[in-house]
């Protein structure tokens, strides 16, 4: 299905559990943050956990410090692990988004596993979608502030001018081109056949990632809205995006690339 086609959503007012999917650097970060607050469940990123524990220095993080510098991806183990005991957390207990897990095909059977050990079910699974060349592009001009988690990008996001953030910005390591283009190709063959197993669930979501923040917001909001019984809906507004559209496609396009 697309974002502009609900038919089989599944509603779900007890609180939403959603994969937000996409190549790196669609916007899942971005997006997932906005949710996270509009719908006051938390985003679990496995890319945040993992470099967490790469700056603290702990066993997982010296292994897969060098795995994330190259491109690849960690071993399944591990991230299972480290979402199991995220997911056991209270505040997930009304829902979470999860961005960038799974990313595997073994992955996505755990988190089934999972979740049903819980008597729980995922609601959707979001799919960002933009073309390879403008993920480059808001790859390698990606900023992060360390103390927030706060996501800039040089020239579609600008950081504020302030001395005192300039420190805290970080240029992410796998941010490099030909480590970006490593991460896009592990992406393709490793993390693009969810597509198909969460379509066959009928859970798939495309979302088309081309246009501002806002503008992508706005899909995803009328998506998450369905899902939810039209209870809320995402501010508007939020985004600092100060040009939208990079490709020359109407930003305003509803729906995702195939429509499923
Ligand atoms: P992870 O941190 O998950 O990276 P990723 O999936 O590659 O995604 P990114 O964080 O790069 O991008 P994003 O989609 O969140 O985009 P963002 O919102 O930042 O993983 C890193 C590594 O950890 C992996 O390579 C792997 O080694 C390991 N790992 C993590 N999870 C794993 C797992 N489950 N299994 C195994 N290994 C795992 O946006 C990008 C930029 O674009 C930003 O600058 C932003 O400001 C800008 N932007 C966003 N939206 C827009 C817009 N609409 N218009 C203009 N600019 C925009």
């Amino acid at each position: 299905m697309s974002a502009g086609n609900h038919g089989s959503v599944r509603r779900a007012p007890g609180g939403l559990r959603l994969v937000l999917l996409g190549a790196p650097a669609s916007g899942k970060g971005t997006q997932g943050q906005k949710l996270s607050q509009a719908l006051g469940i938390p985003k679990v990123s496995t890319g945040d956990m993992l470099r967490a524990a790469r700056d603290a220095g702990s066993e997982l993080g010296k292994l897969a410090d060098g795995i994330m510098a190259a491109g690849k991806l960690v071993p399944d183990d591990l991230v299972i692990r480290l979402v199991d005991e995220r997911l056991a957390g209270a505040d997930a207990a009304r829902g979470f988004i999860l961005d960038g897990f799974p990313r595997t095909l073994p992955q996505a059977r755990a988190l089934d596993e999972l979740l049903e050990r819980k008597g729980a079910s995922l609601n959707a699974a979001l799919c960002i979608d933009l073309p390879r060349e403008l993920l480059m592009e808001r790859a390698t001009l990606r900023r992060t502030d360390v103390r927030t988690g706060q996501i800039y990008h040089l020239k579609y996001n600008p950081p504020p001018d302030s001395a005192e953030l300039a420190q805290h910005l970080v240029h992410r390591d796998d941010d490099k081109e030909e480590t970006v283009r490593k991460r896009l190709d592990a992406y393709d063959n490793m993390t693009a056949p969810l597509l198909p197993y969460y379509q066959a669930k009928n859970l798939l979501c495309h979302v088309d990632g081309v246009g501002s923040p806002d503008e992508v917001s706005a899909r995803i909001d009328r998506v998450v809205r369905q899902l939810n019984g039209a209870s809320y809906s995402i501010e508007a507004g939020t985004g600092s995006a100060s040009s939208s559209d990079t490709s020359g496609k109407d930003a305003s396009t509803e729906g995702g690339a195939d429509g499923g």
